[in-house]
């Protein structure tokens, strides 16, 4: 597959990798969860003595400050030193949260992902960035910084509740949309309400691949491309932050979802996505996820999520908006009447759905 991301045979390559260096201590992030669901299966596939174990909460709300310094605490006491490794496992959270603990601890310790939810095995685990969010800002303090190995096993969608599939279906339609009509096309026929018959492997390998891809050819975001992997989530973040603030549930990929939804209504306006590609968008996003209004009381708060965007500058709001399925521009300025307007049209679509 491609460099560090291993799909097949993953407790081999972890065994090798553990036997061949030395490693004082290894240590393994999990939340309630996946301290539940994946790591005895993970215990049952190593050989190694000197494993220490962290729990945190599970949740985006942890994703915070507050939690890094537990973490961080629980290292100093376990006497944790620089030839010690940790193991993210768990989904987006953990492995964001956990990349940048390890990161910053002692100027940085190595780090390995082992992604335990959709999302995580397409998205989150790979590209290099962890952060925290600070504020009611999402990944608003962040450090990028590659784990040694991204360990992939399929098992572990087993015990992963039927919404946190469906978020990851976000990232996965976002792929097809930015970058690869084909894969689009394969998606629309797939019926992910019913997920036993989903061919997992294929497309989770497709989906690696164009992300890799993407972030191979600008790791930092310094060039402008990996900002196409943004689409959907300038106003999808906001809506997820805007949630938070309301200590209301939405996944990521649903917050997103919505996003793309209003973001490809924007690029109908000003991008010159046909109407019948921006219909075929929302028709397919709507198979999954309900429409979740936003009242116009609430508009401003949104727009203020949205001014912190991290590809803003000199005061400017910019997007990453779609020329066709398949094909994703970025650096585009959107104001904010047509920013609003996007909302107001999301809103609209299907009228008998409930508020926020
Ligand atoms: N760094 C990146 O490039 C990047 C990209 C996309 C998303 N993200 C981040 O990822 C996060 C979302 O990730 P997520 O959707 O994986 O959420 P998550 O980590 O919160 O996991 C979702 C839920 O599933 C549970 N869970 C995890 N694995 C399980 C399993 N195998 N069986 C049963 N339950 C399991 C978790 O405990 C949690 O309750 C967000 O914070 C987002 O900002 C980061
Ligand atoms: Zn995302």
């Amino acid at each position: 597959m491609y460099k560090n991301i291993y799909i097949n045979n993953i407790f081999n390559k972890l065994s090798k990798y553990l036997k061949k260096k030395y490693i004082s201590k290894l240590i393994i992030l999990l939340d309630k969860n996946t301290k539940k669901y994946c790591l005895k299966y993970l215990l049952n596939n190593i050989n190694f003595v000197k494993i220490k174990i962290i729990v945190i909460k599970n949740g985006e709300k942890n994703k915070n400050i507050y939690t890094c310094i537990k973490i961080w605490k629980k290292l100093i006491i376990y006497n944790i030193d620089k030839n010690s490794i940790i193991i993210n496992l768990g989904g987006g959270v953990i492995t964001d949260i956990g990349g940048f603990i390890a990161s910053l601890f002692k100027r940085g310790l190595k780090f390995i992902n082992i992604p335990t939810t959709f999302l995580g095995m397409i998205d989150a685990s790979i590209g290099g960035k962890n952060g925290i969010n600070f504020y009611n800002y999402k990944n608003e303090i962040g450090i990028i910084k590659n784990p040694i190995m991204i360990l992939i096993d399929f098992n572990y969608l087993k015990t992963l509740p039927k919404n946190e599939i469906l978020s990851g279906l976000g990232e996965l339609l976002k792929y097809g949309l930015i970058y690869n009509k084909k894969l689009w096309n394969i998606l629309k026929k797939i019926n992910f309400n019913n997920y036993k018959n989903i061919p997992w492997k294929l497309i989770i390998k497709k989906a690696i691949l164009i992300k890799t891809k993407i972030v191979d050819k600008d790791p930092e975001e310094l060039l402008g491309l990996r900002k196409i992997l943004n689409f959907g989530h300038t106003i999808g973040h906001a809506i997820e932050s805007f949630f938070l603030y309301k200590k209301k549930k939405i996944t990521h990929g649903e917050a997103i979802s919505l996003g793309m939804i209003c973001e490809s209504w924007i690029s109908k306006k000003i991008n010159n996505l046909k109407k019948k590609e921006y219909k075929d968008i929302y028709k397919t996003i709507l198979k999954y996820y309900k429409i979740r209004k936003i009242y116009k009381k609430n508009f401003n708060k949104i727009y203020n999520f949205i001014k912190n965007d991290k590809k803003n500058y000199n005061n400017n709001i910019y997007f990453s908006l779609l020329e066709k399925i398949g094909k994703c521009s970025y650096n585009k300025k959107v104001n904010k009447k047509l920013i609003l307007m996007s909302i107001e049209k999301m809103n609209n679509i299907n009228e008998q759905n409930k508020k926020y």
